[in-house]
């Protein structure tokens, strides 16, 4: 009996080339895995296709809400945002395939997993190493990364195998997406100088063409997760489902990225998030309303640590789950509800309010009521400057004279 291969399955050319190539080449028996983590169009037809390709079994797995309470929210609650663009949608799905395949093989007694990643991506990085912390003894292949096939030649040997073509093969550009994001590479979008062309948008209207009317959305959130759209209570797929559409028609989460990829080269990357975007920057503003200065400034390293955590395939790491218990607590007074505009591609947070929020309008206001202590700021300002006047009297004037000299 050949040994089974649990084959991360999308339907598309390669991971259709790869089911036969690991039946041929490494003589294989291939249990097709196709996992709906957002994004899928028609399941059924794709385990149809890798049955018909060759898979002696073809399994199907809706992991929407598994992916967004277990990834894309955890990811939220720390602002997750790779060099300040990517709000990580691929890295966040790769690890969850991972997971679900070995779980798979696990099951079905198979003594490898394989993925359609190439070698010269994250994506493979991410595939590996998640596959290592969770089940060290499982072999992975990519055959992708070892038939040495180019895109032409892969289309040729699918031919020859009676692999139908799907039409995405004949797009020049390559596309990645789930509920989090889409994101688009390839074709003219390598030459860094040149716009994207609208047709490799799908998510998102061009501001220009979305309504001149503005849309406003009320996000609530509980310990930094998002619970409830406009009053109403919401289960976490529905609710990334619906912003992504209603940012999306107002041209609200378009990115345009050059990418330092963990593989050393830089990639020109095009994503489209209305969700992320919206509820990212609404996160943010509830954090500004209810976190301290202290808490507020820990964060940010904390967030520039875990996006690159989760950007490097490191999701199954022991420092991941140790940042994830620090947010547990961090997060505990992160509630309230916020209330944002979109309106031709921008997306603008216009109200906030929340039940814990430190904000206090006797403290804040100019006006009568005020209850600040004015009087307490002298004796405050003279401690905390001692030092600058210290050094000053002792040291002279701490002007920088480079900037201001005359020629
Ligand atoms: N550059 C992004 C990342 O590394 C997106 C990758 C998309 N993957 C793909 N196979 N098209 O996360």
């Amino acid at each position: 009996m050949a040994n089974k291969v649990v084959l991360a399955y999308s339907g598309g050319l390669d991971t259709s080339a790869a089911i036969k190539w690991l039946a041929e080449k490494c003589n294989m028996d291939v249990i097709a895995l196709t996992i709906d983590i957002g994004g899928v169009k028609d399941i059924g037809a794709i385990q149809q296709k890798a049955l018909k390709v060759g898979a002696i079994k073809a399994i199907t797995l809706d992991a929407r809400k598994q992916f967004v309470d277990d990834f894309i929210f955890p990811a939220l609650r720390v602002n997750a945002l790779y060099e300040g663009q990517y709000p990580l949608a691929t890295a966040l799905g790769r690890p969850l395939i991972a997971k679900l395949m070995v779980e798979t093989a696990k099951k079905e007694k198979a003594t490898a997993v394989a993925h359609g990643a190439t070698g010269k991506g994250n994506d493979q990085v991410r595939f590996d190493v998640s596959t290592a912390a969770l089940a060290p003894e499982l072999k992975v292949i990519a055959p992708a990364r070892e038939w040495g096939m180019t895109r032409e030649q892969t289309i040729a040997y699918a031919g020859k195998h009676g692999i139908p073509i799907p039409i995405t093969a004949k797009s020049p550009y390559s596309i990645d997406e789930n509920l989090w994001g889409r994101s688009i590479e390839c074709g003219v979008l390598e030459d860094p100088w040149i716009e994207p062309p609208e047709e490799v948008f799908a998510w998102t209207k061009s501001p220009t063409a979305a309504p001149d009317k503005p849309a406003y959305v009320e996000i609530g959130f509980e310990r930094g997760i998002p619970v409830s759209l406009d009053g109403k209570k919401m289960d976490g797929v529905s609710l990334t489902q619906q912003l992504n559409d209603t940012a999306g028609q107002h041209g609200v989460g378009r990115v345009d990225h050059v990418e330092s990829r963990l593989v050393g080269i830089k990639s020109r990357e095009i994503y489209e998030a209305p969700a992320a975007t919206v509820l990212l920057k609404a996160h943010r503003a509830l954090e500004a309303m209810t976190l301290s200065r202290q808490q507020l400034r820990f964060n940010e390293k904390v967030t520039s640590e875990l996006s690159d955590i989760i950007y490097d395939g490191l999701w199954f790491s022991a420092l991941r789950q140790d940042l994830t218990a620090y947010l547990e607590s961090a997060q505990k007074h992160v509630s309230g509800t916020i209330r944002v505009k979109l309106h031709k591609g921008t997306c603008t947070v216009v109200g906030r309010r929340s039940p814990v929020s430190l904000y206090d309008h006797k403290l804040a206001t100019y006006d009568k009521g005020d209850l600040f202590d004015h009087s307490a700021s002298p004796g405050f300002i003279h401690i905390w400057g001692l030092p600058v006047k210290l050094q000053a009297r002792i040291q002279g004037s701490q002007e920088d004279k480079r900037g201001t000299k005359k020629k």
